[in-house]
Parts: structure tokens; sequence; C-alpha cells
């Protein structure tokens, strides 16, 4: 009997439950009400039958043989075989991966330079940058260790980064959570408005850390919360409406900033009378917005210029026009000129820069991190036996490609894809070819790639694309 009911337990487990009425699963048609006799139905279908009989005035046992139901009334003499679900309609519940549990050690942090060192495997460059958020991020989680027991209050770090877009503004935050093995949440400045108006609640930021920390509502006070395109909640210049999606949410992220208990929803980004809701406190919450905070140079020049056009100072007015790295010099002053006020900025005390990507650094992005496009590449047809090699040349001009798009580094996943195609398509054709070599002549369609067959050394020329 015991064994019976062993195998029934173990069938319920790895199969959903069906909803007898609608047929459809449980992962799709929600909670299912168990019946007598491993029956079950959806509420959406309980809830259709007893309107029905609610609005009919019909008699319950009429209704029951009507919609096809088993005879509910007499539970006692069912048969089991007739009712249950068949064999192939059922439908194996998806297996849930258990996550490793990964969670960062408060008292173990790494030291600034392990984190820095951490990130250099997978950014390229950005040396200040990563410098300022590992000594900010170290500082942070020491605060957080360190909780009340500390007799001078800490101030949070919190940070605002400024870069061009394709920088590695958003790719750095990633980067730095996944390695501290803490949730991150990111989240888009542009989609938030002030509370009751179309859009998502300042709130919401941090509904969705504590989704990312699988609702532990303890990790995720010790999460990072991204807050993307941050100079598009800039206040505007001239409006007679009221700015809901500017400065109000401006306004309104200072208590979360500076840390406040608020309440969010469970599983869900507002609040309705529907959801479940806990009180998270944003006091240990790391804040990093980012934005890539276009025309700030032209701020940025106009002050240099005002600065240097007096007495002997007096500089060329088109000095500044060719610096590439403008926007390190930004000061809070050129910020609250941008449209970001006072209070706000206040709040975020670390502000630093990302730099322009040079041509140099964007071979190195394809060639140098951990996860590097060409060595996606090369591992892709390493799988089919191939060798894939890429020119020097070559890469210098896709960098060059790269470089005029002026979309950063994002510029070059989408180039190298459209050379790769060809190459992609073509090779699984021809089982002996064993090496492949990207040229710049290739890049700058003047040639073919070098193929070099198996166990030969003479190049052949077969790609004729051009
Ligand atoms: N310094 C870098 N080192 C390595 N990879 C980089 C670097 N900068 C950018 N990348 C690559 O470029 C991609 C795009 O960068 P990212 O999303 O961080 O840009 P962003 O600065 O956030 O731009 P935006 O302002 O448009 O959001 C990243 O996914 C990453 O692969
Ligand atoms: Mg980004």
């Amino acid at each position: 009997m015991s064994e019976n009911n062993d195998t029934i337990n173990n069938q319920e487990e790895e199969y959903e439950k069906i909803c007898y009425i609608c047929r459809r699963p449980e992962s799709k048609a929600g909670k299912m009400i168990a019946m007598p006799g491993n029956v079950y139905v959806c509420q959406d279908c309980l809830q259709k039958t007893f309107d029905t009989i609610n609005n009919s005035g019909m008699n319950y046992d009429d209704m029951m043989k009507m919609s096809g139901m088993p005879n509910m009334g007499m539970f006692g003499n069912m048969n089991y075989q007739d009712i249950d679900i068949p064999e192939n309609q059922k439908i194996k519940k998806k297996k849930k991966v258990k996550k490793p549990e990964e969670k960062l050690d408060l008292r173990n942090i790494p030291a600034p330079h392990e984190i820095k060192h951490m990130l250099d495997e997978y950014v390229v460059g950005q040396d200040y940058a990563k410098k300022v958020m590992s000594v900010a991020v170290y500082n942070h989680y020491k605060r957080v260790a360190a909780g009340d027991q500390a007799d001078v209050e800490i101030e949070k770090s919190n940070m605002l980064m400024i870069g061009p877009t394709g920088s590695g503004k958003t790719y750095l935050v990633k980067t730095l959570a996944r390695l501290l093995q803490v949730p991150l949440a990111i989240a888009d400045a542009t989609s938030l408005t002030e509370a009751g108006y179309i859009g998502d609640d300042i709130e919401s930021v941090v509904s969705k850390l504590l989704a990312a920390a699988d609702n532990d509502v303890e990790r995720a006070e010790h999460g990072i919360i991204f807050i993307d395109e941050i100079d598009k909640i800039a206040k505007k210049k001239e409006t007679r409406s009221r700015d809901v999606s500017g400065e109000s949410v401006q306004q309104g992220m200072l208590k979360l900033l500076e840390g406040s208990d608020v309440e969010v929803p469970v599983g869900a980004t507002s609040k309705n009378a529907m959801v479940p809701q806990v009180t998270v406190s944003t006091k240990n919450i790391l804040f990093i917005c980012g934005g890539a905070f276009p025309e700030l140079d032209e701020i940025i020049k106009e002050r240099l210029n005002q600065q240097s056009s007096i007495g002997f100072a007096a500089d060329l007015k088109d000095k500044y026009d060719e610096d590439p790295n403008l926007l390190q010099q930004v000061t809070l002053e050129d910020l609250r000129n941008f449209g970001m006020i006072p209070e706000f900025l206040g709040r975020l005390p670390i502000i630093f820069s990302l730099e322009n990507l040079t041509k140099d650094m964007l071979v190195k992005i394809m060639k140098e991190p951990r996860n590097a496009i060409l060595k996606q590449y090369e591992k892709l047809l390493e799988l089919d036996e191939v060798k894939l090699e890429f020119a020097d040349d070559a890469l210098e001009a896709i960098a060059q490609k790269a470089m005029e798009k002026k979309t950063g580094a994002r510029a070059l996943r989408s180039i190298l894809e459209d050379y790769m195609l060809d190459i992609m398509y073509e090779i699984p054709k021809d089982n002996n070819i064993g090496t492949v070599v990207i040229t710049g002549d290739y890049i700058k369609k003047t040639g073919a790639p070098v193929i070099q067959m198996r166990g030969m050394e003479i190049p052949a020329l077969t790609q004729q694309n051009g």
C-alpha cells in the first residue's frame, strides 16, 4: 500500500497537474484545486462552473452532468481509472535547476586591488573607472559588514558613472556584480515615472532587485542597483506641464539613494491588492547610476573656454574641441547645468567617467577578455576541428570600421558577424579544410581569407566574395 502511495507521489512531482475541464497544465492555468481521486480543476473553470450554477438557477447535480464532470456528489464511488488524464496528454514538469548558493562573504571582501584584478580579466582599459569602482565597492561592503557597530557612521558610496555609449558602463557593473556574487538589478531611468503616472514607480527598481535575489530579502539588501540612462531624467529646460519623468523622478529617488524602508510588491513591478508586499531597506544597497550624458561635453567645453578666455591664460577657442576625454573634467556644476538637481548629485558622492575607446582598445576587446568575441568564434570552429586565425591587419581594419560607427565596442560584434557569416557557411561544406586565416584584405573587401587544407601548406583561395 505504501509503495503504491509512493509511486503516486512521485508521479505528482514529476508531472504537471492538468485541469480536468479545460485541460490546461498548472504552469499555464495557475494553481489547481484538488478533487478527490486525483482530479484537478483550475480556478478559472471552477469559478465558471459556480457562476453558471448561480446564474442558471439550475440544479447542482444537473450541472455536473452537463459539464461532463464525474458525479461530484458521489465522491465515494468514483472510478479512478475513468477520470485519469490519458498517458499521452501528461506534461512533464520543467526541471528546476538548483543554482549553487552563492553569496558574498561580508567579512572576506576581496581587497580593492583584487577586485580590480578580477575586472581586468573581462574589461579592457578603463583603468581609472575600475580603480574607483573597486575602492568604492570595497568600502561599501566594509561599511555593511561593520553595521551599526561602527562608532563613526560611514556614508554610502553610491556612484555616478559617465561615459560614451558602448564604452563598457553596463558591462562593468554586470561583471562586478557577478564577480562579487551579489544580486544585481538593472533598471532603465527612462521607464520610471512619479508614482501614479503611466510607467514604473521608482520603487520598482527595488522589486527587481528582490527578484534577482530570488525573493531573499536579506540578500537583496546587500545587492547592487544599476540605474541606466540616468541622463534622461535631467530636468527639462522649459516645460509648462508637470515633469513627471524628469525632475520628479530625481526627487523620488532621493530617499532610495540615501537609505529608507520601502514596501515593495513581490513578483510584480506595481503595487496592487493582489500581490504580497515586503519591506526592504535600501540602507545597504549600492546604487550605481550611469549615463552617456550627450552634450555634457558642450557644457564642459563652454566652462573651460570661459575660464581661459580672460587675462593672460587666454586660449584659442577651439582648444578643447579635439579633446577626446573631455568628460573626465566634469564637475558638479556641469552636471547641475545639465539638469541634475543638487540633492540628487549630493547622494552620489563618487562621480567618475569612462574613456572613449581607442582603436587599440577595440582590438584588445576583440581578443583579450576571457570571453572575447574572437575566442568565441575560434571555439565554434574548433568544434569542427578547424583552426581560425585573424591577421593583425584584419583586426585593425575591423576596429577602424567600428570607430566610424561611433557606437563603441558594440559595433564590433555586428561587423564581425557580417564577415563571419560566409566563413561559417562555407567551411563545414569541406571536411578537408584545416585552417582559415581572416586577412585584412578580406575585411577591406579586396581579397579573400586564406584557407589551408589539412596536412597541406599551400594556401588555396576558395572564397569569392567581394
Ligand atoms: N572596456 C571594455 N572591455 C571589454 N568589453 C567591452 C568594453 N566596453 C564595451 N565592451 C563590450 O561592448 C558591449 C557594450 O558595452 P556596454 O553595454 O557596457 O555599453 P554602455 O557603456 O553601457 O553603453 P550605453 O550607454 O549605450 O548603454 C559589452 O557587452 C561588452 O561586450
Ligand atoms: Mg548601458
